[in-house]
């Protein structure tokens, strides 16, 4: 329940993701005028970044019935005409991981989002027969990391792209503020920035680590949760002073001492520390590029002056 309510329900109660914010706001708000159902949108970005939060947001907005179901979730064409034959009017129909949508079954979306026009095969052999049902007018949200994921038709029949944005430290601590009120615990301002600069630009991380600071701060019988408490706190979860965790540590290290600072491919790179290739893509990258630790070049990622400083390294002459 408690996880629940962290979700803000409208868009005023949503902190940070200002331009996204911005044009939704537009977009929904002249849907409502016509009295429409509104454009199917995709949000993109790392995760944590809130695109649930923002698709339950938008169903909100419209005050339409949000249902929710993720790319690998559908099987077969059969769920997912299943699911779209139980929208009503304007309805929200939220995809996670709308990438990982097996082809078979994306092509059934492409006429229920161009057309909302639903294409079934009944029966199979020579007595099969395609029959097509009329859906409601109702909004597609995708979610994925990366736009480019998906297959171009499919992208193409978003009217609106809205690309989601690692948060300023400000909204973050806004963020951290607000959650700790949620939780009924008082945390000293110093401590909730403290928490915010070293959340990777993510609310996710930040809401987690302040569960885990509030646990050694109760512990410790504090009444306030302190900034001593939180730093000795994010030392205990091995979060460094940029926020960086054992697996950024590792990244860049292996790129340093195994790879002479790169260029390194993905997969080269994967292997070497034992974790998925999508996972760093998706899940590190993003956030060491933005942060400027690593760069991408058309030989593979390499590391930059700044990871050497990072970890008290002398920057190789070039
Ligand atoms: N909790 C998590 N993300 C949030 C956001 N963007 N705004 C408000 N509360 C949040």
């Amino acid at each position: 329940l408690e996880e629940l309510s962290l979700r803000p329900q409208l868009l005023k109660q949503y902190i940070g993701q200002h331009k996204a914010k911005e044009n939704l706001a537009i977009f929904i708000e002249a849907a409502k005028m016509r009295n429409e159902a509104l454009d199917h949108v995709l949000l993109y970005g790392p995760p944590g970044l809130g695109k649930t939060t923002m698709a339950q947001i938008i169903a909100n907005e419209m005050g339409v019935q949000f249902k929710s179901t993720s790319g690998p979730a559908i099987e077969r064409s059969g769920d997912l005409a299943a699911i779209l034959s139980s929208l009503e009017v304007g309805d929200v129909l939220f995809i996670d991981e709308i990438h990982r949508l097996p082809r078979a079954v994306e092509e059934i979306l492409y006429p229920a989002m161009e057309d909302f026009c639903l294409d079934i095969v009944i029966g199979s052999g020579p007595s099969a027969r395609s029959v097509q049902l009329d859906l409601p007018p109702f909004t597609l949200v995708g979610a994925t990391t990366r736009a480019g994921l998906l297959t171009a038709p499919l992208r193409d029949r978003f009217g609106v792209l809205s690309r989601l944005e690692f948060y300023e430290i400000i909204d973050l601590c806004a963020i951290v503020e607000r959650t700790a009120e949620i939780f009924e615990t008082n945390i000293d301002k110093q401590a909730a920035l403290e928490i915010a600069r070293r959340s990777r630009g993510t609310p996710r991380i930040a809401n987690r680590l302040l569960k885990r600071v509030r646990d050694i701060s109760q512990v410790k019988g504090e009444t306030e949760i302190s900034l001593p408490t939180t730093q000795q706190a994010l030392q205990m979860l091995q979060v460094d002073d940029a926020g960086l965790d054992q697996i950024d540590h590792k990244l860049l290290l292996a790129m340093i001492e195994s790879f002479k600072g790169g260029p390194v491919g993905l997969d080269t790179l994967a292997a070497s520390i034992g974790e998925e290739s999508q996972t760093i893509e998706d899940v590190y990258e993003p956030f060491l590029l933005q942060q400027g630790f690593i760069q991408r070049t058309p030989r593979g990622r390499m590391v930059t002056a700044k990871a050497y400083n990072h970890f008290q390294m002398e920057v190789p002459e070039t």
